[in-house]
């Protein structure tokens, strides 16, 4: 579904008004339609509402490129010989472009000089009611897939050139953007940070990020929990790698105890930061891996998050893991892969995952036991003390019970573990093969829950 050309040719004879339109702004007729410009139309002389604002380490703003006009990409140093990196925002509630626009820009100058940084401004058209906002997405994708195919033909840059990252509605943008550009070929790379849900969740390839809209799609999700039906983030699986840390409902350190932390910090807005807060970690994680390259998050093929949350899923055989963020190994296989990860809650956000599996007798046959214990671990480079176990069902019986423990610090080699149940050293330096009773009671012998064996299993990093 490209449109419906029913309405872009009753658009056609209007006329903008300036009475009705603030400066920048396109008149809308109800229903809501645009003229699809593509880049025959903006050939044609009509304006187009996206700004593209080449990042330069002399201007604020960055320096404005014009669609048709060559003269623009010299005056702002345009690179044909380098790759581009071209930032699609969201929706806007202020009709300002939002902070991490520029933590951004600045993460991908730092550590990949030889790139050329657009930012898509189409503020204009994103500072609406949602509902036309997500409408205006795929006017603005038409809109970008005309300038790369303006930039390919004016100074032969290939589109495979081309990196879009777009956050939240602005995934949807650069889907678009994917999807209108003519020809065969596709663009490099598209890049979702936790794409838009509103409108979007459910519906068909062709109306939203989707796999087929650039060589290669990774997309981040955040914020995925359901309120009232809807969510922020979209929850299904839309790139070629997906990744959902957390589970990808909801992040560490956004919960709402947090707000009065950010009130502080930012007066009333700090309510709209608690809001943007797991959303915008899409963002943040993907910026953190342009930062911390010695701390790539790894993040593991896995069915759903309590499968994940056992431990079950540590593993790199056959493309099983990969990287979350800049660094992505950029395999293209026939299915799509949902991978996940824990985070911590602030960057560096990587953190290490085990498996740990016990393997218990619960003598009390009839009874099912839930303790609480903690494990401490002793490595070569650190020490990691009292990482609690949780349990996602009580022990029965006679079977072995797989928990997942993150670590925010690199331990280096295993060498010893600590088992510590209800406040009690019960053992230590245990590794396969030991038998110890825990006791329910001091004193005699009682039927009791016995650690039979420990296994542990580190996370994987290197692809088997
Ligand atoms: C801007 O970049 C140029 C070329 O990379 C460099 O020579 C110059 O020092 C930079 N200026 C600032 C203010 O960082
Ligand atoms: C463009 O980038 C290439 C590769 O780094 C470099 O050799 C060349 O000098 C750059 N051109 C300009 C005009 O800066
Ligand atoms: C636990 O199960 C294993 C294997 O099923 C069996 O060999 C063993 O005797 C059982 N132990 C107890 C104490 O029930």
């Amino acid at each position: 579904a490209k449109g419906s050309p029913g309405c872009g040719l009753l658009l056609l004879s209007i006329q903008p008004t300036a009475s009705l339109c603030a400066a920048g702004q396109t008149l809308v007729p109800e229903p809501q339609c645009f003229p699809t410009p593509g880049p025959g139309a903006a050939s044609a002389g009509l304006p187009m509402s996206t700004k593209f604002r080449l990042y330069t380490n002399t201007t604020e703003e960055g320096c404005l490129i014009l669609f048709d006009h060559l003269e623009t990409l010299d005056k702002c140093s345009f690179n044909t010989s380098l790759p581009l990196v071209m930032i699609v925002h969201g929706w806007s509630v202020d009709g300002m472009l939002e902070g991490w626009i520029w933590k951004m820009v600045a993460a991908l100058k730092s550590q990949h000089k030889q790139t050329n940084v657009i930012i898509a401004d189409w503020l204009t058209l994103a500072h609406q009611h949602y509902p036309i906002a997500a409408q205006n997405t795929r006017h603005i994708g038409q809109e970008i897939a005309g300038f790369l195919e303006w930039l390919e033909e004016s100074v032969q840059f290939s589109r495979s050139n081309v990196h879009l990252i777009g956050y939240s509605l602005g995934a949807h943008v650069s889907g678009f953007a994917g999807s209108y550009i003519s020809g065969t070929n596709k663009i490099g790379r598209i890049t979702g940070l936790d794409p838009a849900g509103p409108l979007f969740e459910g519906m068909s390839p062709t109306d939203r990020l989707s796999p087929d809209d650039a060589n290669f799609v990774d997309a981040i999700h955040t914020f995925t929990q359901q309120h009232m039906g809807l969510s922020v983030g979209i929850k299904q699986p839309v790139a070629h790698f997906d990744f959902y840390p957390n589970g990808g409902t909801f992040q560490p350190g956004c919960h709402i105890m947090h707000m009065y932390n950010h009130i502080a910090q930012y007066g009333i807005t700090g309510i709209t930061q608690t809001v943007k807060c797991a959303h915008e970690r899409s963002v943040h994680l993907f910026i953190d891996s342009l930062l911390h390259d010695d701390k790539q998050s790894m993040a593991y093929w896995c069915n759903d998050i309590h499968t994940f949350d056992k431990g079950m899923c540590l593993s790199c055989r056959k493309n099983r893991c990969n990287t979350l963020g800049y660094n992505i190994r950029k395999e293209r296989l026939q299915i799509n892969r949902r991978l996940f990860l824990k985070t911590r809650a602030h960057a560096p956000f990587k953190v290490y995952h085990y498996q740990f599996k016990i393997h218990f007798i619960n003598e009390i046959q009839e009874k099912q036991v839930e303790p609480t214990f903690t494990v401490s671990l002793t490595g070569t480079k650190e020490d990691a003390k009292n990482l609690p176990i949780t349990l996602v069902e009580g022990i029965t019986g006679n079977k072995t019970y797989s928990f997942l423990i993150t670590l925010d610090i690199d331990i280096g080699e295993l060498m010893m573990i600590k088992f510590k149940w209800e406040g009690t050293a019960v053992w230590e330096n245990i590794w396969d093969t030991v038998q110890t009773i825990i006791p329910w009671t001091k004193g005699n012998r009682r039927p009791g829950l016995i650690v039979k064996t420990i296994r542990v299993k580190a996370g994987e990093t290197q692809q088997k």
